[in-house]
């Protein structure tokens, strides 16, 4: 049995454990070999294949990245897509592919293995947490660690000179970060894409916080829009590579601020490093758990499903079932931190 692997979309902390954790099972215990495709749908598409063995995996556990590379290359959006795919895993004697990935690469797999006849078996991953499938997905950790530690530093830096910080997170659909990163490091205020905001609240949480004698620290995620307008400013709509791109609604905001309560404000925006860099111990874990699970699915021949962490276990779910849905703030939970806003 030779399995394909490769890693899609943004890269996140934790996907060299998923693969470290296939190749270590799969050479171990069952004896297959691995071809490993680079930057993701690319590489089928293109026939552009990585060597991955067990030497290759070795030390990998701990690095940032991918060393497979990633791209959002879209085969069903590309001119005779499938077929491409499907010449060049037969051509490389590929029986079964592991795809890690998102929405959009999950997305593939499940044509791939329901439509296709391709046997792919999916491994979610964003730093969002934003598939409704799995309880957590790793990276998520790693980025609410990196964001919760930037606020703790933005408090001190913002009570020296009693300023306003904003502070903005990822989270385009989502404000998982934003809401976890908040709540460590005790925002003031937390604004999230699933509830949109108004402006004159958010400063009469602010003055409050001074008037307490505190430095206000208000974290938003890239998502977040006020009541009265769409103000999420886009590098046009999409960039050069056909992505959406957004940006400034921290910057934004501070500029409001600033013009409505007569404080001074700056703005931090965390962007890519929050999914840079060594995963945390619960993204190891998670990752190489993942791994583990998605080579006894091929094993299984239960393709078309993704593993999926449901409280400690790991199951499997249809991978278009996992997609089919955003998993975002539900208002409730949200409600329950605004007792810290002000
Ligand atoms: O989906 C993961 C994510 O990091 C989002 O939080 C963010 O909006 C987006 O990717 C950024 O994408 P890119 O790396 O293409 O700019």
């Amino acid at each position: 049995m030779r399995v394909g692997v490769l890693t899609g979309g943004g890269d996140c902390p934790g996907l060299n454990a998923v693969i470290r954790g296939i190749v270590r099972k799969g050479v171990q215990e069952y004896g297959y070999e691995f071809t490993g495709f680079r930057d993701g749908w690319r590489g089928p598409l293109e026939g552009d294949t990585v060597r991955l063995d067990i030497p290759t995996v070795r030390g990998i556990l701990p690095r940032g990245g991918t060393i497979l590379g990633s791209s959002r290359t879209n085969p069903l959006k590309t001119a005779d897509g499938i077929r491409r795919i499907k010449e060049n895993l037969a051509g490389g004697g590929v029986d079964a592919l592991i795809v890690i990935g998102g929405e959009d690469t999950l997305g593939v797999a499940a044509q791939l293995s329901d439509v296709h006849d391709v046997p792919c078996v999916g491994v979610p991953k964003t730093i969002d947490n934003d598939l409704s499938a799995t309880d957590y997905t790793f990276g998520f950790d790693t980025a609410v660690g990196i964001a919760t530690e930037a606020i703790d530093r933005l408090h001190t830096t913002a009570e020296s000179h009693m300023r306003v910080l904003v502070c903005e997170v990822m989270g385009r659909h989502a404000g998982w970060i934003a809401l976890h990163s908040g709540l460590a490091g005790g925002a003031n205020v937390i604004l999230i894409p699933e509830q949109r905001f108004d402006v004159d609240q958010v400063c009469a949480w602010v003055t409050s916080r001074f008037k307490a004698s505190y430095a206000p620290i208000v974290v938003i995620a890239e998502g977040a829009m006020p009541k009265d307008g769409d103000v999420i400013l886009k590098d046009g709509t999409l960039d050069s590579f056909g992505h959406v791109r957004l940006s400034g609604v921290g910057e934004w905001l501070a500029k409001e601020i600033e013009k409505r309560t007569g404080k001074e404000a700056r703005t931090t925006v965390l962007g890519h490093v929050q999914r840079g860099g060594t995963p945390s111990a619960f993204d190891r874990w998670l990752a190489t758990r993942f791994g583990l699970h998605a080579i006894d699915a091929v094993r299984d021949g239960d393709f078309g499903k993704m593993v999926a962490l449901r409280g400690t276990d790991i199951v499997r779910v249809p991978i278009a079932e996992a997609i089919a849905e955003l998993k975002t703030v539900q208002p409730e939970l949200y409600k329950e931190v605004g007792v810290f806003f002000g």
